[in-house]
């Protein structure tokens, strides 16, 4: 029997009695004037009054209760065929002494700190540095290009900037050191130093005065005993920005607090993912997104788990065995990852074999997030390491899961194509146009009713009016996940789709109206259309349309070629933006909108109904003809 609906039903009942009895389970320097304040904030803040720290939480506290001689950290590198590990002790003394380098260099309680940096334990140690004395993390993913990084640093103003002299991709070598040179002669604001690890397959150039070599720094560090200890922060302070894709070219970026983000974070582990402390829980993101920020670096250890960093892919580093090695030598309880990289592993190795190769009997859970999971993944993965596959949902914004299937208070049937039900906290509707909710089966707009629980950002850095506008203004009272999706009798939410121009490609979020912007600074595009299109091992990838500046006589495959090239530039190779193809014309309603719908539907092969506003309706042919040229799309006519 599940205790889920009893304790969802606890905490819709008495939410501040629910999250202060969570809260029990987190160290507090100075306890709460409120549990929740609905009147701070843009709806209210959580834990004001309250004082914390959360590398304390992290490290610390651990090492205090007797824990410090447990591994805390597993970096696994096939990369670069290498292991290492650090017990809770050893992550402790590395943190506190980068912490203190940080404060050397100038950082101090309420500075930003970009860090940029590969999946090394570096970039985990950063992070609990930043925290332990309050400065403000923002990662960047290093699949981001210069102009990327330059947007951050513009909107974050960082004090300092961490990051290593190279990332390994596969086979590829990304040197970052120059991608970091370039944003910071891009950015109006420059950060006043950058601490740069050098990694011995490709060393980088440092420049005099700005930059300082991270291992000669915790070298000199340890040698004087020199250790930050842990800063007092309030619990609505911001504990990191982490930035997501918008509508615009312009990222959001989102704030996480402090206290409530620990809270949260704690309740998941045992829970929801259903992890003791010292069970190794294995998360195979990237601490570049969110997953990472809560499920590599912070969640496994404020629960005193082992986290690993693997810097390495599903397939190809060397084989579709990795996983499965990885599980079967540190003795994972439960992975967390991407249905793409299920996809993946699938194609490489349809019959599951080499999973036979491995002793996976100390695994128990694999869960799944980032995009929908499709039914066909979820089954293959049941069928072949016989475990349960738990599908869940969230979002940059939220932090932790909105909807799932809580392990740990006791499994619910599993129905395909459904993340489940609401987590503690969340009140999820489906909500119609004009934001009333909509009965049992109906599709629409999932919203989350206001307050949003513990964990869940505050606002937007330094845009609370972006904030109200993208999330709270559309649904009174409702936060709007901007995903469409219903739920069912049972209460079983499904979510199908983006209703706005964010799409995911390969479990990475990517803004469909930024690649827009980008393409449009091609000097011989005169307006384009970017969609996302079905595919079935990344999920949706972006197709481009563009139309050309009149009396542009050029190979337009070599226009093509160029747009892709500048998409890669700006954007960064994560857009995996690699189709795009020239139209004499956009499709698009008598008022001038661009039908990308409509686009969307013929690409993918959907049924499509014919626009009744359509300006001209043969350009939908050109389109279709277009696509078919380039092996895509099936429908060259309107299903009705
Ligand atoms: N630094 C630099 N470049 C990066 C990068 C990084 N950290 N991460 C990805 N890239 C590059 C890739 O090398 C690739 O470049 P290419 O066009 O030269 O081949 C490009 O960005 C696109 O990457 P991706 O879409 O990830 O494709 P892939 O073919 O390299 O890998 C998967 C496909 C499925 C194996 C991979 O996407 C994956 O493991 N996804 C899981 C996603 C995930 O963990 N999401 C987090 C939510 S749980
Ligand atoms: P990100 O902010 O990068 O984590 O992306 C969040 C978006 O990914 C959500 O708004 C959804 O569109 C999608 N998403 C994440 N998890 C799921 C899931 N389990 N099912 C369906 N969509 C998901």
């Amino acid at each position: 029997m599940s205790r889920y609906a009893e304790v969802y039903a606890a905490s819709q009942r008495d939410p501040e009695a629910f999250w202060a009895e969570a809260a029990q389970d987190v160290s507090w320097y100075k306890r709460w004037d409120k549990v929740f304040d609905p009147y701070a904030g843009q709806y209210g803040r959580w834990f004001p009054g309250a004082e914390c720290n959360t590398a304390y939480n992290c490290l610390d506290r651990h090492v205090e209760k007797g824990r410090g001689g447990q591994k805390a950290l597993i970096y696994d590198s096939p990369v670069t065929k290498s292991q290492r590990s650090y017990t809770y002790s050893e992550l402790t003394l590395e943190v506190a002494t980068l912490a203190g380098v940080l404060i050397d260099i100038g950082v101090k309680k309420g500075d930003r700190v970009i860090v940029y940096m590969p999946m090394i334990p570096e970039a985990v140690m950063a992070m609990l540095a930043c925290a332990r004395i309050g400065a403000v993390h923002s990662v960047v993913f290093g699949g981001f290009a210069a102009t990327e990084l330059a947007t951050r640093l513009d909107d974050a103003k960082p004090v300092a900037i961490l990051s290593a002299s190279c990332g390994i991709e596969g086979a590829r070598m990304v040197a970052y050191k120059p991608l970091l040179d370039k944003a910071i002669e891009l950015a109006k604001h420059k950060p006043n130093a950058c601490l740069v690890l050098q990694r011995p397959m490709l060393e980088a150039a440092l420049t005099s005065g700005r930059d300082f070599d991270w291992a000669e720094a915790v070298k000199l560090a340890k040698a004087n005993g020199r250790k930050a200890g842990c800063a007092t922060v309030a619990a609505t302070d911001p504990a990191y920005i982490l930035y997501t894709s918008g509508t615009t070219g312009q990222p959001k970026g989102v704030v996480r607090d402090t206290g409530g983000h620990m809270v949260a974070l704690k309740w998941t582990m045992k829970n929801l993912y259903g992890i003791e402390p010292g069970e190794v829980f294995w998360s195979a993101s990237d601490v570049g997104w969110v997953v990472g920020h809560s499920y590599i670096c912070y969640a496994p250890l404020l629960h005193g788990a082992t986290t690993i960093v693997y810097e390495g892919k599903p397939v190809g580093t060397p084989d579709a065995g990795a996983f499965w090695r990885v599980i079967a030598e540190h003795n994972v309880s439960a992975l967390f990852t991407a249905p793409t990289a299920f996809r993946a592993i699938k194609k490489e190795d349809p019959e599951g074999k080499l999973i036979g190769n491995y002793d996976l009997r100390g695994f128990r859970t694999l869960f799944l997030a980032g995009e929908r999971a499709d039914p066909e993944t979820i089954k293959w993965a049941e069928r072949h390491l016989g475990v349960p596959v738990i599908d869940h949902w969230w979002q940059t914004e939220t932090g932790w899961a909105i909807a799932g299937n809580p392990v740990g208070l006791g499994m619910l049937p599993v129905k395909y194509g459904s993340p489940t039900v609401p987590m503690p906290g969340y009140t999820i509707d489906v909500l119609d146009d004009k934001g009333k909710p909509v009965a049992a089966g109906q599709t629409g707009t999932l919203g989350i009713k206001l307050p949003m629980p513990p964990g869940c950002l505050p606002t937007l850095w330094g845009n609370d009016a972006r904030f109200r506008k993208s999330y709270v203004e559309d649904f009174s009272g409702y936060y709007s996940t901007s995903d469409a999706g219903y739920r069912d009798a049972d209460g079983y939410v499904y979510v199908m789709a983006r209703t706005d121009d964010v799409i995911n490609v390969a479990g990475h979020r990517l803004s469909t109206g930024q690649m827009e912007e980008v393409v449009a600074q091609h000097k011989d595009v005169a307006e384009s259309a970017v969609i996302g299109v079905a595919d079935d091992m990344k999920g949706q990838l972006p197709a481009g349309f563009i139309v050309l500046n009149a009396g542009v006589t050029r190979d337009e495959r070599e226009i093509e070629a160029e747009v892709v090239k500048l998409v890669r530039d700006v954007i960064g190779p994560v857009a995996a933006f690699k189709n795009v193809m020239v139209v004499k014309r956009l499709p698009k309603t008598r008022s001038g909108k661009v039908l990308r719908g409509t686009m969307r539907a013929i690409a993918d092969g959907e049924p499509w109904l014919m626009p009744a506003t359509i300006d001209d309706p043969a350009i939908l042919e050109e389109i279709a003809d277009t696509l078919k040229g380039r092996g895509m799309g099936s429908k060259a006519s309107p299903s009705v």
